[in-house]
């Protein structure tokens, strides 16, 4: 939700942050704007609704030389995506220009106090709010843009990270964080500041992540100084970044999507790493040996996530009652924050997120650990907000995700589940080592399988073309094939904008087979389970009614072959680890219907890829 680039250094200072807003683009696109504190000390603002290559657009002929600046790229919360409500937003005298990243909550009533003291407001965002309460406070008291900064900031009601800079002090810029994320690169002689880490890796590997309540000065030839709103020096903890540069590349694919869903035999690869060893006998997360007591005590487990992240938390809770026989709730943590729950200290709560910064998950993360409840994480970003507010947990060490469609990050939160459910099951005794070691030996062989499922990307592009213009889709799934089926169907509404639903196939039968005709199809998952023979009736049922099948199956299926219309057969798993395979055709009917409809299928509209608002 939004991204924003700092940088002051000798550097090319335009060119460092429109690279780092094409960077953070996933994050928003609805507008993007920067602000350049020029030489001869005019603090220049451009901004363009749209796109960044928009606002590069509308540079071309402008003044791009400076000593330091800030820029944004915007999702839009308040007030519709627009120039004027583009940030950055400037004080009434134009001296100040404030980029910000999350919601000011109390911004009605500060911007009502503002106007009667003369403010003139000139956009229709909670942002300008902060902006002209930093000018007020700064001329009313006479003081350094520290201080104003500070002040203001303990008048605000809500979430942010913020950039600012003044025309009058070229040297230095001021952020500060409370629950969106803010991480500042330290370079030679050069300071950088971002969203995350993706606009600085290329210059710096030494980071520094903001905490919740710190403010930070940075300044063109002084260390970095970190304060707290009252003042107090806070300490300064650099962290190393793993990141590569090539991973947030194309690296010769047309897209980041296909990149990403091309990528996981290697990221599945990465994310196995070390925690299946002894040829597969063993499962070793650290997380869950350094905490055995609290796992072995467990009650119940209570998982939070939302959009694909919650799929993956569906599946996790097969894979975890399954393995473990502990009683496993799924809940949206955007309904749970709300729902009044009820957890102690035997409660084991679970957050799935990608990015670690979904504002709403980490909001059920705060009310789980206040209510006693022992709250693992799992997560990609690291570093992020969600693995340092939860008491432990597991990263899926997928690599940057950059597509707004989660691909590559839902196989690595199913394969985290799936190992973190047998090592529970093996510390709790509930599985077997003959059925810890059979396991094992499968998620071992789980990349070179994936790269075999990857194979079938010509029959499903030829497919695809068939398809591009049905208006409905249904994915039917049973077991560990539902949530693989809503998964699929939520993968096609985002890029393509064709309506899908994914549905218990056995509960087509209450409602949705109504709906059922020649002009739609049905995406039928039916590898070869326990639910099978149960599957094959549901097909039988879409096909009397003229519905064309695509069913994804197992190698060698004759059965549902006989009904289906197309039929994609995937390598024969275990049950559990079906979903890693069948829902790599479903990534992949879905990029290639979109294509054919030519969306841009990594930035699809209206969608961000970190929703750090409610
Ligand atoms: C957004 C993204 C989804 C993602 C969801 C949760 O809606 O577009 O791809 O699944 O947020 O994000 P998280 O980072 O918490 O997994």
């Amino acid at each position: 939700m939004c991204g924003i680039v700092g940088y002051i250094g000798d550097g090319n200072v335009y060119d460092v942050l429109v690279k780092g807003l094409h960077r953070l683009e996933y994050r928003g696109y609805d507008s993007a704007g920067i602000a350049l504190v020029a030489p001869d000390g005019r603090l220049n603002l451009y901004k363009a609704k749209g796109k960044v290559s928009n606002l590069e657009d509308y540079c071309r002929d402008k003044d791009l030389r400076a000593k330091a600046g800030i820029a944004h790229t915007r999702w839009a919360t308040h007030g519709e995506p627009s120039d004027s409500n583009a940030h950055p937003h400037f004080s009434q005298d134009g001296r100040i220009a404030l980029v910000h990243n999350g919601t000011i909550e109390n911004y009605k009533l500060l911007k009502d106090a503002l106007k009667q003291h003369g403010c003139t407001f000139h956009s229709e965002t909670d942002t300008e709010v902060l902006v002209q309460l930093i000018e007020y406070i700064k001329i009313n008291n006479d003081c350094s843009l520290l201080d104003a900064v500070r002040e203001a900031l303990k008048q605000v009601v809500g979430a942010y990270a913020i950039a600012v800079i003044e025309r009058d002090h070229p040297d230095t810029i001021i952020a500060a964080r409370k629950s969106s994320p803010l991480v500042i690169g330290i370079g030679d002689k050069e300071t950088f500041l971002a969203s995350d880490a993706t606009p600085i890796v290329e210059y710096t590997k030494n980071v520094v992540y903001l905490k919740d309540g710190e403010v930070a000065v940075i300044k063109r030839d002084e260390p970095l100084k970190l304060v707290d709103l009252e003042n107090k020096d806070c300490d300064i903890d650099i962290r190393t970044l793993e990141m590569s540069i090539s991973q947030l590349e194309k690296g010769g694919y047309p897209h980041f999507m296909l990149k990403e869903i091309f990528e996981q035999p290697n990221t599945l690869r990465d994310c196995i790493r070390g925690r299946v060893v002894d040829d597969g006998k063993r499962i070793l997360i650290n997380g869950i040996l350094d905490n055995k007591e609290k796992f072995l005590n467990a009650k119940r487990i209570v998982i939070v996530a939302c959009g694909t992240s919650w799929h993956a938390g569906l599946l996790g809770k097969y894979l975890l009652q399954d393995m473990t026989r502990i009683p496993v709730e799924v809940e949206y943590a955007s309904e749970f924050r709300y729902s009044n729950p009820v957890l102690d200290d035997r409660d084991i709560v679970i957050a799935i997120s990608q990015s670690g910064e979904t504002a709403d998950t980490l909001a059920a993360v705060e009310i789980a650990r206040k209510q006693g409840a022992f709250v693992y994480g799992v997560s990609n970003v690291v570093g992020s907000s969600i693995p340092r507010e939860t008491d432990s947990g597991t990263y899926i060490h997928v690599g940057p995700e950059i597509g707004v469609a989660s691909t590559k990050a839902f196989t690595g939160q199913v394969m985290v589940l799936t190992m973190l459910a047998a090592a529970i099951g093996q510390l709790r005794g509930t599985l077997a080592p003959e059925q810890v070691a059979e396991l094992g030996k499968y998620i071992i062989r789980i990349p070179d399988l994936v790269t075999k499922v990857l194979g079938l990307a010509p029959q499903i592009e030829h497919l695809s073309l068939i398809y591009t213009y049905a208006r409905n889709f249904l994915y039917l799934g049973r077991g560990y094939s539902y949530p693989v089926a809503l998964e699929g169907a939520l993968k096609l509404k985002e890029i393509s904008y064709i309506h899908a639903e994914g549905y218990p196939a056995a509960e087509m039968k209450h409602g949705p087979i109504a709906i059922i005709d020649a002009e739609m199809p049905s995406v039928i998952i039916a590898p070869n389970d326990h639910l099978y023979e149960k599957i094959v009736n549901n097909v039988q049922q879409v096909k009397s009614r003229e519905g064309s099948i695509i069913a994804i199956v197992t190698e060698g299926d004759k059965e549902i072959r006989e009904l289906a219309d197309h039929v994609l057969e995937v390598p024969a798993v275990p049950e559990c680890l079906t979903p890693i395979i069948t829902s790599i055709p479903l990534q992949l009917l879905s990029y290639y219907i979109a294509i054919n409809k030519r969306k841009n299928v990594d930035m699809p509209r209206n969608l961000a890829k970190s929703v750090t608002v409610e």
